[in-house]
């Protein structure tokens, strides 16, 4: 790191007496829901509109799905959109949209009730009716959002597929969910010059059954190919459909989206999310982390919306909130390293929520760059992905959030569906590096195989009750949905979220990663065993075994080790770069190793497993721990030298 904030710390920090006097959130909160937290849940899905009452808060005879506002109607999209019209709201700004290139719009919520009915209208026109999947591989622009909203409005259900993802990753999707209609554009902004998208949709529809129809956005006018009868330009569709939609409800347990995240093994799970529950925690969240205020707020989250800090931090929390909003379609240095303060600087951004690889990127970059910007309407912080490192949170909040703004560590999953555990902005003394509390309504616990720990002690983090944003199960499997988050505590009936944390001594939360194969490369997840089998798919590789090692900007960096066939010529870096563009191919450029080393062999027990914990250890360039688990110790000797 080049920068360096003052040398003495204080331990915390505690929310200014300005900013505690004007806080959504107080510390009753927390009273409320420990006093009977049904009730607690129950206030706050009153903050929605409900078209039919629910009867009953939590259903859980089902376990592990739940039920939540049972028997309760609402529409989604009416509640992000329509319902600020209906409140006299229509011409705030909801999106200042920010393109790439240094194009923009501001987007009302009249004009986008307006949007999004249209939208409606033309997928109806198309036959799609609720339960119906609809596949989203889009750049960060507004026909995104306008998309996801039609979908829930009319009850189909969205799956959103990162831009950044390979055709082969959207066949998958798309064939999963079952897709019948895929949104995209012709290409894409990158870093100032336009790169195709729909070309990547052609290949991967081709032969894809479920696939009726492909929308298309025009977003850089670049040339694509059609196909007659299958292919829709957005402007003939949407754009001539009538502005007028009336919005149906829905069952609170609808299915809202799926979206697709890694697990341990090589498929990527479709993770289940409904419609009361999900925006009900979306919103509180929103509301109470962020402390929203509607009126005088500029809010900002960088996040993506092909992952779910992008769907419940940018759509749903914020829209159901009335929020004003910036929504930027590039990348944070273009033109260059000045974008994402210019934008501050344009539309007064008051809340800035972003991702720690990204924070330490500023930090490389040099304060230099901030500090030649008015930052000074920034007055929250958020961070989210993966743990940000101490170091990082000092500079965040001395350089970005002049020294006063609270910055919020959220802690959640595409799992949970909303944040989890963060301090509460006006109450919380916050810690760098610590997510803290759970919030209220929440029970996470750090516990051993049994039980709680006691403070100073590490263990596995888990949640105790049911919550309203949980998922409610892995598309299409169900066993794997029981087996991968409900079998580790079976006796206890406790959610395993996959991730070690440790108490402080102040009962404070640090997460501390994930403690299954799972990588986290820039707050992205994706698994080792995912890489392995991008990498066995290619003719040469034999085998292979893939780790995450730390790297001081992206978190965790993956360093794959690959076993070549008999009879394989090894090239060196002409094959090892073929190997890389293999997996960046297969899965997406996010996943491409950041170190690929040819070996001759792979570390393992006598049982046969591959030893990662060595590969770590080679990868970071350490000393090697204990061995003498190994068949072959001398493999070792082999491996480092290659
Ligand atoms: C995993 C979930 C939640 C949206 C972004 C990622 C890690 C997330 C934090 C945080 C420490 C964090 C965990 C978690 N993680 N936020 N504030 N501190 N770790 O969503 O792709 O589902 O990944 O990200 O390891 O399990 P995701």
């Amino acid at each position: 790191m080049t920068d360096t904030v003052s040398p003495s710390h204080p331990v915390s920090y505690p929310p200014s007496p300005e900013f505690a006097a004007q806080a959504n959130a107080t510390a009753d909160l927390y009273a409320a829901a420990e006093k009977d937290s049904l009730a607690f849940w129950a206030e706050q899905a009153d903050r929605l509109h409900w078209e039919t009452p629910y009867q009953e808060v939590l259903d859980w005879s089902d376990a592990p799905v739940a039920k939540w506002f049972v028997g309760g109607t609402l529409n989604v999209a009416y509640n992000c959109v329509d319902r600020h019209v209906a409140d006299g709201r229509g011409d705030q700004v909801a999106i200042h949209w920010e393109g790439e290139p240094g194009d923009s719009r501001d987007i009302t919520y009249s004009e986008l009730l307006a949007d999004v009915s249209r939208a409606a209208n033309a997928f109806t026109a198309l036959g799609l009716v609720a339960g119906d999947r609809v596949a989203i591989y889009m750049p960060m622009i507004p026909e995104a959002i306008v998309s996801m909203l039609a979908c829930a409005r009319l009850g189909l259900t969205h799956g959103v597929i990162f831009a950044g993802f390979s055709s082969a990753a959207v066949r998958q999707r798309v064939d999963d969910a079952g897709a019948r209609l895929v949104i995209t554009t012709d290409g894409q902004w990158r870093r100032g010059k336009p790169a195709p998208l729909k070309a990547a949709v052609d290949e991967a529809v081709d032969g894809a059954e479920s696939v009726e129809h492909v929308l298309v956005v025009n977003r850089t006018g670049s040339d694509v190919d059609w196909v007659e009868g299958r292919d829709l330009w957005w402007h003939d569709t949407v754009t001539p459909a009538s502005p007028e939609h009336t919005a149906e409800a829905f069952d609170s347990e609808h299915p809202l989206f799926i979206l697709y995240t890694s697990g341990t093994t090589g498929k990527p799970k479709g993770i289940l999310h409904t419609s009361g529950g999900y925006l009900t925690q979306a919103s509180y969240t929103h509301y109470n982390v962020f402390d929203l205020k509607r009126d005088t707020d500029v809010y900002w989250c960088t996040a993506d919306i092909g992952w779910i800090t992008g769907h419940s931090y940018i759509v749903y929390g914020p829209l159901s909130n009335g929020a004003t909003q910036v929504v930027y379609e590039g990348t944070p240095n273009s033109p260059d390293e000045h974008r994402h303060w210019n934008i501050v600087e344009k539309y007064g951004v008051t809340i800035y929520y972003t991702a720690p690889t990204l924070v330490r990127t500023f930090m490389k970059w040099g304060r230099q760059i901030p500090d030649a910007h008015d930052l000074s309407t920034i007055r929250l912080l958020g961070s989210v992905g993966e743990p940000i490192n101490p170091e990082a949170w000092r500079w965040y909040r001395e350089v970005i959030g002049g020294n006063s703004a609270p910055i919020v560590d959220t802690w959640w999953q595409t799992e949970t569906g909303a944040i989890m555990i963060s301090p509460l902005p006006g109450v919380t003394a916050t810690k760098p590096g610590s997510a803290q509390t759970p919030l209220p309504g929440i029970a996470a616990r750090v516990v051993d195989e049994t039980k709680p720990v006691e403070l100073g002690e590490s263990g596995f983090l888990v949640i105790e009750k049911p919550w309203p944003s949980m998922l409610r199960g892995i598309w299409g499997d169900m066993d794997r949905y029981r087996d991968t988050y409900w079998s580790h505590f079976a006796e206890q009936g406790w959610y395993f979220a996959g991730d070690g944390a440790r108490l402080d001594e102040d009962g404070d939360l640090w997460v501390l990663g994930r403690v299954d194969d799972v990588m986290n490369v820039s707050g992205h997840r994706i698994s080792t065993s995912e890489v392995e089998s991008a990498l066995v798919g290619h003719p040469a590789v034999a085998e292979a075994a893939v780790v995450g090692a730390s790297d001081e900007t992206t978190g965790q960096g993956i360093v794959a080790f690959v076993i070549l066939r008999e009879g394989v010529e090894n090239t060196g870096e002409a094959l090892i770069k073929e190997l890389k563009a293999q997996v960046a191919t297969d899965i997406s450029p996010i996943a491409r190793p950041r170190d690929l080393k040819i070996v001759p062999e792979l570390p393992k027990t006598r049982s046969g497993k591959i030893m990662r914990r060595l590969l770590r250890d080679v990868a970071e360039g350490r000393d090697l721990g204990d061995t003498s688990s190994l068949v072959d110790p001398k493999v070792f000797e082999a491996i480092r030298g290659s």
